[in-house]
């Protein structure tokens, strides 16, 4: 342990470790929040969640939660492969499938044990099976600037439940650079083998940058290798992009069938914690027995299922936005405005989507300009320092009004007044 507390007690002197809110309450996007370090509250207008649809307080939503815990209790005290199966996660799978236009769909607790599950599942088969070998190896190509979710699952492909119980074949691991696909292009032209099965797996929306990645064009590239699987995270695209909120695929004008008439295989994760008023993840394919796999892989196996309550909102939270794509276009306004007022007022609103980063001059300390709007502005935006370039990372949502988001640029000019002479100016 001295180890641990040696680096901790650098990064606490270092101002690397963050500052921690604790909720008390929530009305529409006022929050009261206490300082931990100091126990004083506040309310403030968060810019920080990610309930980019304003449905996690939505009076429909709850009420499901509670009718689920009223018929099945608080948990499911199972993984679903025994006893742990319920009938709303057949409908949530029902639904997710109609909304992503993908057939069949597998529900995991986050996207992290998804997403693990999906690649070891996929690279190893950890059941033997008599008479089953594959000796084909897998190449995974996979942007570098994925979300943890992803780089966790990839970095781990080769060594994996497949490898510890039974043989394996190799798998390969291939970084290309961001949303680059002349990268990607050349980088399959140098790695895959004949025989290889190829994986793609990408953010849809990335969530430090709010960038799309550019999927017809990866489709063109793909499409010289037949067979080749492409994985669309869509944590941050789901409810926020095309029109009704289907997604990247509605986003770029593509029905996931037509990939698969040229060839090629799609996978969608969906996740619930963002436009779903929830918490969870789904793998949706074409494909039954990918399902059946990812539902007998030790990644599912050795886990609890979603529990009734969070189930119960996810489904009635993806009804309300299929009911109301209103919600998404609001979103989407919300997201142009004030994208635009920050340009307008010359800030590095990079991106997208309704994910804003606002990338800081590098004298500016994102924790102390985020601390500064709290406590004169009670504004709360999230600052990042150490996972990415430093920046604000301002997310719109659905329930903003003109004026909380006109507050928010003021707040911001004036921060940045405060805080940051440019360097012509010093020398005059
Ligand atoms: C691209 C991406 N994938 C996965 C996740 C994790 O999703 P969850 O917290 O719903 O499991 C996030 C969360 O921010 C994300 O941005």
């Amino acid at each position: 342990m001295e180890v641990v507390q040696e680096y901790m007690q650098g990064l606490y002197d270092s101002g690397l470790y963050p500052d921690h809110y604790i909720c008390h309450q929530k009305r529409g996007n006022l929050v009261e929040i206490e300082e931990e370090a100091t126990g004083v509250r506040r309310e403030v207008l968060t810019f920080c969640t990610n309930d980019v649809l304003g449905l996690v307080q939505s009076k429909a939503v709850k009420q499901a939660a509670i009718d689920a815990i009223l018929q099945y209790g608080t948990s499911n005290s199972s993984c679903p492969t025994l006893s742990g199966r319920i009938d709303l996660h057949r409908q949530l799978e029902r639904e997710i499938s109609a909304f992503k236009h993908l057939p069949h769909t597998h529900l995991f607790l986050n996207a992290w044990m998804a997403m693990q599950a999906l690649i070891d599942g996929f690279c190893h088969f950890a059941a033997p099976v008599r008479g089953f070998h594959n000796d084909r190896e897998t190449l995974i190509m996979t942007d570098v600037l994925n979300h943890g979710c992803i780089v966790s699952a990839v970095v781990n492909a080769g060594t994996r439940s497949g490898r510890v119980f039974s043989h394996s074949a190799k798998v390969r691991v291939k970084p290309y650079r961001h949303c680059d696909v002349g990268d990607l292009a050349r980088k399959l032209r140098r790695y895959a083998k004949p025989g290889d099965r190829i994986m793609l797996v990408s953010d849809a929306v990335f969530s430090m940058d709010g960038d799309i990645t550019p999927l017809p064009e990866m489709l063109d590239v793909l499409e010289n290798y037949p067979g080749s699987v492409i994985v669309m995270d869509e944590a941050h695209a789901s409810g926020a992009l095309g029109a009704t909120g289907g997604g990247i695929y509605e986003h770029f004008g593509i029905r996931p069938q037509e990939v698969q008439r040229r060839g090629m295989v799609p996978i969608i994760m969906t996740t619930f914690s963002k436009f779903a008023a929830s918490a969870g993840a789904a793998i949706s394919s074409h494909t039954k027995e990918l399902t059946d796999l990812l539902d007998v892989c030790p990644t599912s196996i050795g886990t609890i299922s979603l529990p009734p309550p969070t189930t119960a909102a996810a489904l009635e939270a993806i009804r309300q936005v299929r009911q109301n794509p209103e919600l998404v276009q609001t979103l989407q306004a919300n997201t142009r405005y004030l994208r635009s007022r920050f340009i307008e007022h010359e800030f590095e609103a990079i991106g997208e989507t309704n994910v804003i980063p606002v990338i800081l001059p590098e004298e500016i300390n994102p924790k102390l300009f985020s601390s500064q709007l709290i406590e004169e502005y009670g504004l709360w935006v999230s600052p990042i320092w150490f996972i990415a370039k430093p920046r604000m990372r301002v997310v719109a949502n659905a329930l903003h009004t003109k004026e909380d988001m006109d507050r928010l640029v003021a707040a911001m000019v004036a921060t940045r007044n405060a805080l940051y002479r440019p360097k012509t100016m010093v020398a005059t």
